[in-house]
């Protein structure tokens, strides 16, 4: 009794789970809009898709992404298969690509990839504006190659081109470096000397970092840190001679495109595989403070973390859900939906069964069509025709079936003309070029 009591409770207010969102038709046309935008962008810089599982196996991401970050100590969904697989629904896919490349050898064919990607990513964070359970990312992704600066400024290139294909305003790129094996671990003890002085000031988070990963000391957000943190020494004095080149050659490629950027030297990022380059853009304005739009860096020693050789490689993801939250909230207007060229009208019983017949026939031949086939009166059919604003009403009744005819009713001046059914196809064509 009790479990069926239980169930009944449940069927009455199902609802997503905490963080997760359904899309709903209504909002669709600002997801097809930001997925077209990307996959143009995809094609014009020559990145090729990739899919990757949404589950992976926990120890890619535990060593990937760094057994300390934010997002492996507290944020995966872990699960165990059957069989005692630990899996792991996926946070990010830099490192799932990275598995790809490796697993697949991609690096034998060419000696540079760049890939592309979209979908479904999960984080256990506590949400708020922006921050979802389940959210999703479009990325691009360059694999292989010279380690040339290059690469840094084209990716940075394809997320500032996203935002404005998107027409989104006010936005601004950070920039830093954090350097590499040579000079990191160098700045990484200077900032754990600095820090001994406050270690019984700073909140707990810090405190672990401080002791396991210093570098994200610069990330804590909490109020009583932000007095130690702007103070803290500056990695920029201590880059060796091949970083800070590197950095330089990137700026230099940014200010050759006009592309405006600001030096941002407590930028870290959250994730452990980076090294030199690490950037976001984000955006200004009210109802628009959502965090990082696209954000990234370079990765050069993920794919020797995760087994492989030294590979260069550079890449950004950015939150679907936060271009979209962005867009609404600058009133952004999305490109006008091409409007059908025929609705189709049914009188009648005998006419709304052979509607379907009609509807594959001008499929075939490329006319898309309207329909309201739960709708019975004439009259209304022709409004919803006139409210979408479409041309040409098919109206098909008893009379038409029997001489095999159709009217074709121009209904923005209101001519109408009996056509054979086997002319239709070409009478519309007609129409559509005059
Ligand atoms: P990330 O900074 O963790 O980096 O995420 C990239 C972007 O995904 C963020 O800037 C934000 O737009 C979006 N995002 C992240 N978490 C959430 C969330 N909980 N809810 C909504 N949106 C979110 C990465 O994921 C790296 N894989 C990026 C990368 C690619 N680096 C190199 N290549």
């Amino acid at each position: 009794m009790a479990s069926l009591k239980k169930v009944k409770d449940e069927k009455v207010g199902f609802q997503t789970p905490r963080g997760m969102h359904d899309i709903l038709p209504v909002d669709q046309p600002w997801w097809d809009r930001v997925r077209k935008v990307a996959r143009d962008l995809a094609d014009f810089y020559n990145f090729n898709r990739i899919d990757t599982p949404i589950l992976e196996s926990f120890k890619l991401f535990e060593r990937g992404i760094g057994e300390e970050t934010d997002i492996v100590e507290k944020e995966m969904f872990v699960l165990k298969t059957k069989g005692g697989d630990v899996l792991a629904l996926r946070p990010e896919n830099t490192a799932p690509i990275a598995r790809a490349y490796l697993q697949h050898r991609l690096g034998r064919s060419s000696q540079l990839q760049k890939f592309y990607y979209e979908g479904p990513f999960f984080r256990h964070e506590s949400p708020q504006a922006g921050r979802f359970r389940q959210f999703h990312q479009v990325g691009f992704e360059i694999i292989g190659g010279p380690n040339d600066p290059i690469y840094d400024a084209q990716v940075i290139v394809v997320a500032a081109r996203l935002l404005e294909e998107l027409k989104i305003k006010n936005s601004n790129l950070k920039i830093n470096s954090i350097g590499c094996r040579v000079c990191r671990p160098l700045y990484k003890r200077q900032l754990q000397n600095y820090y001994r002085n406050y270690e019984k000031k700073i909140c707990a988070d810090c405190l672990r970092r401080y002791k396991n990963n210093p570098l994200r000391l610069l990330d804590c957000k909490r109020e009583e840190c932000q007095e130690f943190k702007a103070k803290a020494p500056n990695f920029f004095d201590k880059l060796c001679s091949t970083c800070s080149t590197h950095l330089k050659g990137v700026l230099e490629y940014l200010e050759e495109l006009a592309i405006p950027y600001a030096l941002d030297n407590q930028l870290v990022r959250g994730l452990d595989y980076y090294s030199r380059t690490v950037f976001e853009f984000h955006t200004e304005g009210a109802g628009t403070e959502v965090g990082a739009l696209p954000a990234g860096g370079r990765y050069d020693y993920l794919m020797e973390m995760l087994g492989g050789r030294l590979t260069p490689a550079v890449g950004f993801a950015c939150g679907i859900e936060r271009l979209i939250h962005v867009m609404k909230a600058q009133e952004v207007k999305l490109p006008l939906k091409a409007v059908k060229k025929v609705f189709l009208i049914h009188v009648g019983d005998l006419a709304k069964k052979k509607s379907l017949k009609i509807i594959e026939d001008l499929r075939r031949a490329g006319i898309s069509v309207a329909e309201a086939l739960g709708r019975e009166s004439l009259k209304s059919q022709l409004k919803l025709a006139d409210r979408e604003g479409i041309e040409l009403a098919l109206i098909f009744g008893q009379k038409e079936i029997f001489e095999e005819n159709i009217i074709v009713r121009n209904l923005k001046n209101s001519l109408q003309e009996t056509v054979p059914l086997p002319k239709l196809v070409e009478e519309i064509k007609k129409r559509s070029k005059g």
